[in-house]
């Protein structure tokens, strides 16, 4: 969380230090703030408590010349969201000026430290504390800012990337990072710094991605150059190319990019499965399965570690897994894993779970994995993103940049992956035949149209149904099997966007107390498709009905019985019961997405999170 942006080129860097900010405005948007050396060769800052605009606002009638500059939008995590925590953050004589995503664990004893010897802090912020920390070393050690950099580095225990620029040298942006993203844009003559590459895509295609430990020396017109922070030895700066086209940061014609995310779906789930189940779905092909085959077959077991939407995927893969492989699968919170000194044995396979690859605590939890001899696979969807590149071996979900900060298409992309590699592991073990394989993978090819379906029948009469359901203050979701990560997942989408409170549960579980909460004002969303606990779930809606409870049920198409029972119905089409989560998730996101935008709130940025989440 927290975004940071950098420019060093000729163009004016306001424009495009704001423009990166917008684009970067999901992972936090408590506040923001800008920093450029002005041609008349002035350090100016500006920031803003709030959006992006906020800050626009501000800066209008202010000196926006310069062409090297650094930017923020952040996301708080020391000292509340206000103008002076705000970043960039200046040093003490206002020389320096720093941005940064990350938590610096040690800050408070640095600032003692710092204090000590005159140093005073007008923010409650660990940045402050980098930037005065570097500015102490430069006139102390009567060194250069990328000595001070390498130095600082070394005293700072946390997480960070930095990015500094100095008023007496406008020609030069450092750069540093360890644990939290930082991507290099190389343009013609201009350099581009991000903490993801969504602000650079409009300007250049090949970028370069720090690694922990990295510092960047960003110099104008010269070679960028990459060092080890502790050696200061030179390391190898690899060029990649992006994927990314800037259409997909757009909103494309939808009011919401939620919207847009969860209507992309056909399409992204066609391009995850894309070269991986063949026609006649006889075959499935993850390279990054097959290639470390026998870990997967003589593995004992699989630990899948993951947060938030993901963590409610990754239960759907155990069921997966479990059913057609035979192996025990155990699912974890990673920030629970990370620190609960796990049992991780020779041979496991941990699978982290992650849309961005920089979930702090997923990172975490897989290192710990792979320092205890775990395999560690990843199953991500931004590409060389930090867990990616952390991992043995993976598989990339392939739906596309996620902007909403509500996970939709990146949920039913984890989903497809896992019931592909559930297939394939199977199939590779035996614990699959081929007849099983074949409807399973037919399936899965057939999701994209049964989803445009969905959309066909449903979408309005979601819409409607929200309405009735808008000013409710609680909501149950109920489901069994397959469907109670999705209960969960329903929940987590109408609390996200929405903030109304809503409670996930396994349907059956339901008597055991929360059913004392079930009245005429509290409605259940049921998932009651035809499935193996069909029965069961069809008692559960009676049980709720017998309370007085109001019942919308999400029942596979042609259903009757539960048409009878429940207040009101959403159909979905018939699909082999593994796969209905990517079904059912369908309505689930519609009926959030329209209650909140009913309720008037900012669906795509909610109140106090953000999508990227690289702090603890
Ligand atoms: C944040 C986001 C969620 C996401 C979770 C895990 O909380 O708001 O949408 O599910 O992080 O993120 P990851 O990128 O690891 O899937």
């Amino acid at each position: 969380m927290c975004g940071i942006v950098g420019y060093i080129g000729q163009r004016r860097a306001y424009d495009i230090l704001v423009q990166g900010l917008h684009r970067l405005e999901y992972r936090g948007y408590d506040s923001s703030g800008v920093a450029m050396i002005s041609d008349a060769a002035e350090l100016n800052i500006y920031k803003s408590k709030g959006k992006v605009e906020a800050l626009e606002h501000f800066a209008a009638n202010k000196d926006l010349s310069g062409t090297i500059g650094i930017a923020h939008t952040r996301w708080a995590t020391h000292g509340e969201p206000n103008d002076t925590n705000a970043h960039p953050h200046f040093s003490q004589s206002g020389r320096l000026a720093m941005v940064h995503n990350g938590t610096i664990e040690n800050y408070s004893v640095l600032k003692k430290a710092l204090s000590a010897h005159g140093y005073t802090f007008v923010s409650q912020t660990d940045t402050e504390v980098a930037v005065q920390l570097v500015e102490y070393i430069m006139d102390t050690n009567h060194c250069s800012l990328f000595d001070a950099m390498c130095e600082a580095t070394k005293r700072i225990v946390g997480a960070y990337a930095f990015a500094v620029i100095d008023r007496q040298n406008p020609n030069q942006i450092i750069a540093a990072r360890q644990s939290s993203p930082l991507v290099i844009g190389i343009g013609e003559g201009e350099y581009f710094l991000a903490s993801d590459a969504t602000p650079i895509i409009e300007y250049t295609n090949k970028v370069v991605y720090l690694d922990d430990g990295d510092i960047a020396v960003i110099d104008r017109g010269a070679e960028l150059k990459v060092f080890d922070s502790k050696t200061t030895s030179k390391s190898r700066v690899e060029i990649t190319e992006l994927q990314m086209s800037i259409e997909q940061l757009e909103k494309g014609g939808y009011p919401h990019f939620m919207l847009k995310e969860i209507f992309e779906q056909p399409k992204t789930l066609a391009d995850c499965i894309s070269g991986r189940v063949s026609a006649d779905g006889k075959k499935i092909t993850l390279s990054g399965v097959i290639e470390h085959r026998s870990k997967f077959l003589k593995t004992k077991r699989i630990i899948i570690v993951a947060c938030g939407t993901s963590w409610h995927a990754a239960l759907i893969g155990k069921h997966l897994i479990e059913e057609y492989c035979r192996i025990p699968v155990v699912v974890e919170y990673a920030s629970e894993f990370r620190y609960a000194n796990p049992v991780v044995n020779q041979g496991d396979i941990l699978i982290a779970l992650s849309q961005s690859g920089e979930t702090a605590d997923t990172l975490a939890a897989l290192e710990l994995a792979k320092s205890r001899g775990a395999f560690v696979f990843g199953i991500c969807n931004v590409i060389g993103s930090s867990i990616p590149r952390a991992t043995h071996s993976g598989c990339y979900i392939h739906v596309g940049p996620e902007i909403g900060v509500a996970s939709t298409k990146a949920f039913t992309g984890q989903v497809t992956v896992l019931a592909m590699m559930a297939m394939l592991i199977g199939q590779m073990k035996g614990t699959v035949d081929d007849a099983t394989l074949e409807r399973v993978a037919t399936d899965i090819r057939r999701v994209p149209t049964l989803i445009k379906d969905i959309f066909t029948k449903n979408d309005k009469k979601i819409e409607e149904l929200a309405k009735i359901f808008t000013y409710a203050h609680n909501f149950l979701y109920l489901g069994r099997g397959y469907n109670y990560p999705s209960a969960l997942e329903g929940a987590l989408k109408l609390k996200e966007i929405s903030y109304i409170h809503a409670e996930g549960y396994p349907a059956a579980e339901m008597k055991h107390g929360t059913i004392a909460l079930i009245d005429n004002d509290m409605p259940s969303v049921v998932i009651a498709i035809k499935d193996n606990v069909y029965e069961k779930t069809v008692n559960n809606i009676q049980q709720v009905k017998a309370r007085g409870g109001k019942v919308v049920a999400i029942v596979t198409e042609g259903d009757t019985i539960v048409a009878q029972m429940a207040d009101y119905v959403i159909e979905v089409p018939e699909i082999s019961e593994c796969l209905t989560p990517l079904l059912t998730a369908i309505p689930l996101q519609l009926l959030a997405y329209y209650i909140a935008v009913n309720k008037g709130r900012n669906v795509d940025q909610p109140r106090n999170l953000a999508k990227s989440v690289t702090v603890e």
